[in-house]
């Protein structure tokens, strides 16, 4: 049976780090529309072009763009057997753009799993945080290192920090969440498909909960 999940949560809290393990372990495609729309951005198209502006600055992209964008990505044969979102839906508009389309479809959305933390954790995430832009793999400068500093395990490239991790516009990306999408948490809670899940511990200790709240 198909699983559609939702991850939602605060900038750096971990959502990327734990889509990425259960889409595998799921066998479901994992959709970051923030990896989406770098792509777009580093690749110069139009959508790259016009998203990057408001990522820069810690805004949210323009919910049009991004709701088109995700139309396209779920048309694909993959998302048949079902998808993980990972930072989308995130303002009411998106919500309901994709309960639209999934009612068109006579589908649902199986959990929204809820991931939260103090911002004093977020903050110390953003900050350390590296990634590989030859694949895309992630670390952290303290809890999640490479073996050797700077450079990626996997394929040897060198690793960058993203342009919205730093000071600035990480204390606006913590505004822009309180402000636009925390109001999806009690959308979610009262549509009964929400599950909160403390991620302030270590990754596989997450995982195994996130895991977990699948079977209830
Ligand atoms: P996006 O890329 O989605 O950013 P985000 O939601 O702010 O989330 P992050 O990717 O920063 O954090 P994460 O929770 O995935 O944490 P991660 O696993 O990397 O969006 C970027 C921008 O794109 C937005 O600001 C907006 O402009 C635009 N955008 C995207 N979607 C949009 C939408 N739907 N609508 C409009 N605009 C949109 O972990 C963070 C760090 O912590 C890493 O270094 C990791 O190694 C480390 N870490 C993870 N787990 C642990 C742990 N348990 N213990 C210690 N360290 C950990």
């Amino acid at each position: 049976m198909a699983l559609r999940l939702i991850f939602l949560g605060p900038p750096g809290v971990g959502k990327g780090t734990q889509a990425k393990l259960l889409a595998a372990d799921r066998e479901i495609p994992h959709i970051s529309t923030g990896d989406i729309l770098r792509a777009e951005a580093a690749a110069g198209s139009e959508l790259g072009r016009q998203a990057k502006e408001y990522m820069h600055k810690g805004e949210l992209v323009p919910d049009e763009l991004v709701v088109a964008m995700v139309a396209q990505r779920l048309a694909r044969p993959d998302c048949r057997a079902g998808y993980l979102l990972d930072g989308f839906p995130r303002t009411m508009a998106q919500a309901t753009a994709l309960e639209a389309r999934l009612a068109e479809r006579n589908e649902d959305v199986d959990r929204v799993l809820y991931f939260s933390a103090p911002d004093e954790v977020l903050v110390r995430r953003l900050s350390g945080r590296r990634t590989c832009p030859e694949c895309g793999a992630g670390y952290h400068v303290e809890a999640m290192p490479p073996e050797t500093d700077g450079v990626c395990d996997k394929c040897g490239a060198k690793l960058v920090q993203r342009k919205d991790d730093m000071p600035e516009t990480i204390k606006n990306r913590l505004e822009v969440y309180k402000a636009q999408t925390q109001a999806l948490i009690d959308h979610y809670k009262t549509a009964g498909s929400l599950i909160e899940i403390d991620a302030t511990g270590a990754v596989d200790e997450i995982a195994e909960a996130a895991r977990r709240s699948l079977e209830t």
